[in-house]
């Protein structure tokens, strides 16, 4: 930042200038934001713009954080697949409220999202397994995610033996694998911006309707 206070406001014109049209006149709809960023992320980033980070939280009130992959967003709400005895399925069972969070360098944007997780309908998880390769199927059947692994030679067992049962048949989804669709209440878009001058937009849902507002970077 300039130190001369003509130089600092001529900087912070120039800066406005880059300001992102949505900080500019924000959309009520947060998920019109989200879709955009999201696509830039996907042209920009392929895969990686689908990862995130899933927080969720045990009953002693410990937070517990993991990479995850986000599978799309349908009907206003972030859906993803895991094992559904895994750690983090028990604690969102037990309590639902978690927080998601992308960070998509190329375009130097981070999304926070908080909301409550709920199981994603059986036929979802039955069409996501199905897109699955045989040999990720296969594995997500061996394998008791989240549980102690005593012996590594038996999990190797267990797959061999699970490639023999299925053969060429095509495979179930098991019930141990599904998804949650987390519906959010709070969705915050950060731009970066040069010298600490980054944008923030926060939405904050109130029974449906959404609210906005700008924040301190
Ligand atoms: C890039 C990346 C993507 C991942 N995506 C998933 C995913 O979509 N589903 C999943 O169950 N685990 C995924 N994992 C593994 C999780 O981070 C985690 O190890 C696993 O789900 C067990 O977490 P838990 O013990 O807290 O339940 C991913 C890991 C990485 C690094």
């Amino acid at each position: 930042m300039p130190k001369d206070p003509s130089a600092t406001i001529s900087h912070l014109a120039e800066l406005n200038c880059i300001m992102t049209k949505y900080l500019k006149r924000p959309p009520e709809d947060p998920f019109i934001v989200f879709n955009d960023w999201y696509n830039s992320a996907k042209d920009q980033e392929g895969l990686h713009a689908h990862v995130m980070h899933l927080a969720s939280v045990n009953y002693l009130g410990q937070p517990s954080l993991r990479t995850m992959m986000l599978h799309s967003v349908m009907n206003k709400a972030f859906l993803f697949f895991t094992n559904l005895q895994s750690r983090k399925s028990l604690e969102i069972l037990d309590n639902p409220h978690v927080a998601i969070c992308f960070y998509w360098p190329e375009t130097k944007r981070q999304v926070r999202i908080e909301g409550v997780a709920s199981k994603a309908p059986d036929q979802l998880a039955d069409k996501a397994f199905k897109n699955r390769p045989t040999d990720h199927q296969i594995n997500i059947i061996a394998s008791d995610q989240s549980r102690i692994l005593l012996d590594p030679a038996e999990f190797e067992q267990n797959i061999a033996k699970t490639a023999q049962k299925y053969g060429d048949d095509s495979i179930e989804r098991p019930e141990k694998w599904g998804g949650f669709a987390i519906t959010p209440s709070r969705i915050e878009f950060w731009q970066d911006q040069p010298f600490w001058m980054h944008e923030r937009l926060v939405y904050t849902d109130h029974q449906g309707e959404w609210s906005h507002s700008k924040l301190y970077p």
